[in-house]
């Protein structure tokens, strides 16, 4: 992992399971009322690393966190959860109006962690919020890079 001057950090995972192991320290490292916007190609591990998110941010069953194709918001709430996960595919989404009328406003708490798929398409809505980006990419066949941008440095604090 590489903490780099400008406030990123890089990690590099080796297969499916290391990004969502990784995952899962910065879900245990947040602190709620996080947006993180994933962006990334298809199959570069954006739906394995929010797995891992939700896992350490103590989403009910990590394993109930799959792609929602269908479904744009998919909620995590568990009773006694230590934060509530949102989890938004924006694949589908085409102007900031329809990302709105999500609710996304209603989503974004002090206990809630809102993670979005695609953040790009949503850029505009996303610019004044202060979302946490996270990028993936193909690095090789079974290698990632997983880079964020500005995390606030609790964030940057736990995944040292
Ligand atoms: N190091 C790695 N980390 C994550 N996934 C990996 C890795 N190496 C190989 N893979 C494979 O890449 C694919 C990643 O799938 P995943 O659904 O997480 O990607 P995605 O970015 O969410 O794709 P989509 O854009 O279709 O939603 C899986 O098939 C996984 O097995
Ligand atoms: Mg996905």
């Amino acid at each position: 992992m590489t903490d780099a001057a400008d406030n990123t950090i890089e990690y590099v995972s080796n297969s499916p399971e290391e990004t969502i192991q990784f995952g899962r320290r910065i879900g245990a490292g947040l602190a709620g009322g996080e947006i993180i916007g994933l962006t990334g190609p298809l199959g570069s591990g954006k739906t394995h690393l929010i797995k891992g998110i939700a896992a350490g941010a103590g989403a009910a069953e990590c394993a109930r966190v799959s792609s929602p194709t269908f479904v744009i918001v998919n909620e995590y709430l568990a009773p006694g959860a230590r934060l509530d996960v949102y989890h938004i595919d924006a694949y589908r989404i085409e102007t900031t109006a329809e990302f709105e009328m999500l609710g996304f406003d209603e989503i974004c708490y002090r206990r809630s962690v809102v993670l979005i798929e695609w953040a790009d398409k949503v850029a505009d809505a996303l610019a004044h919020t202060g979302a946490i980006a996270i990028e993936l990419s193909h690095l090789g066949a079974s290698q990632r890079s997983i880079v964020l941008r500005n995390p606030p440095r609790y964030l940057a604090e736990a995944l040292k």
